[in-house]
């Protein structure tokens, strides 16, 4: 049997004591009742985009990540773009709204905020988690009190009628979807009608070959990590509930106490290499922003939860290990791209000694997501160095206010 409380701790940040008496016993129970051996890794991404928007992400997508355009499927409300490397690592599952008028829950979410709802369509809605038994997975779940779309809604809400989906976390507002695929088979969605549109063909083609010609695409690898920005009271409680709707473990949480801010990141429990199902990562304020004016210490990762709601913030990708031309890969991929016009929020920050590097793109026009590319050297295991992750949050922070908030 999985054993989820097995794992050493890493992190200096202070956990209460509320979190450290739950955490074990929610993840005992979790590996008692069968969900932790039923439950897989991470089978595929949700965003959703304003109309006419997800021919040019295509194109943007194609050159700065391993991903290919593989067909779309055509349903009521939405283009939905099958994005893929291979089954080993999860698809992207790209959702046009085809009229901008449409109106649903996740557009809700976003008119809450005021940054957030200058893109109403535009979020990430949540992750697919594979399941060897998605009604059985569902009961367990349902009998511990998390809440799903019933298979009604999910028409409504037009979404692949072959997952389950929760609702969106009251910490997070995600959605964590469950689906079946037999383990030599490949990933099918229920969703509409298969086509390949020649215009989002092209956008993709033309990325791809800019991503060759620049000789970049090998050294582009699968997702990293996803990062996830809630309110700082949230932090323990949003852990501690994506831990039981996954079959992830707790890694641990670094004071990031330059920023004001934490990270605190989960990980699959089998080990496997988070190319196969990355590590979820969550970022919280240490102090509510209604307290800022007490001790005015920088708040960069509150002041974006206000601004656009909490939500995923960055997709980060890894970098394989190595040099040319004299450049570690990181700096060549970033070069590359920022000759083709893409903007990164600052430099490369890191070094081999230390044992990684990172930087993060300016977001995307089109999903407001970043892209972070991170290369470790050698057998570097860690996900950050506190001082890269100060520099990083404070790089996002400046631009993410109200005025510059696209
Ligand atoms: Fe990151």
């Amino acid at each position: 049997m999985l054993q989820s409380t097995s794992h050493p701790r890493q992190g200096d940040k202070q956990n209460s004591a509320f979190f450290e008496t739950y955490l074990p016993r929610l993840l005992a129970e979790r590996d008692r009742s069968g969900l932790t051996e039923m439950i897989g890794g991470i089978e595929a991404l949700m965003i959703t985009v304003e109309p006419g928007n997800s021919v040019e992400y295509i194109a943007e997508l194609a050159l700065m990540t391993p991903y290919h355009y593989l067909v779309t499927l055509d349903s009521a409300r939405h283009l939905t773009h099958v994005l893929r490397i291979d089954m080993n690592s999860p698809d992207i599952l790209l959702r046009e709204v085809k009229d901008a008028s449409y109106s649903d829950i996740f557009r809700h979410l976003n008119d809450l905020y005021p940054v957030g709802a200058r893109r109403p369509h535009s979020r990430y809605l949540g992750e697919i988690l594979r399941t060897t038994n998605r009604h059985e997975v569902v009961a367990l779940q349902q009998q511990r009190e998390f809440r799903f779309f019933p298979v009604g809604q999910l028409a409504e809400l037009d979404l692949p009628l072959n997952v389950s989906f929760s609702k969106p976390s009251p910490y997070t507002q995600n959605m964590v979807g469950y689906m079946e695929r037999p383990s030599d088979g490949i990933r099918v969605y229920q969703h509409g009608e298969c086509v390949i549109l020649p215009t989002v063909q092209a956008a993709y083609e033309r990325g791809k070959e800019m991503q060759e010609r620049l000789g970049i695409a090998d050294m582009i690898l699968p997702i990293d990590h996803l990062a996830t920005r809630v309110y700082s009271q949230n932090r323990e409680a949003a852990l501690l509930e994506y831990l039981a709707l996954s079959s992830y473990y707790y890694w641990g949480s670094y004071d990031i106490k330059d920023q004001n801010s934490s990270t605190n990141v989960t990980k699959n429990v089998r080990l496997q290499p988070e190319s196969t199902s990355p590590a979820k990562v969550f970022t919280a304020n240490n102090q509510p922003y209604c307290v800022n004016h007490l001790d005015l210490l920088p708040s960069p990762t509150e002041t974006f939860v206000r601004n656009y709601g909490p939500r995923l913030h960055h997709i980060a990708l890894a970098v394989k290990d190595g040099q040319r031309n004299g450049k570690e890969h990181i700096d060549f991929v970033v070069d590359a791209i920022t000759a083709q016009g893409k903007g990164f929020l600052l430099d490369t920050i890191g070094s081999r000694e230390e044992g990684l590097k990172q930087i993060f793109s300016s977001a995307s026009d089109f999903s407001s997501l970043i892209i972070e590319y991170v290369q470790r050297f050698g057998d570097f295991e860690g996900f950050f160095t506190r001082d890269n992750v100060a520099q990083l949050t404070f790089a996002a922070g400046l631009q993410e206010g109200m005025g510059q908030g696209s």
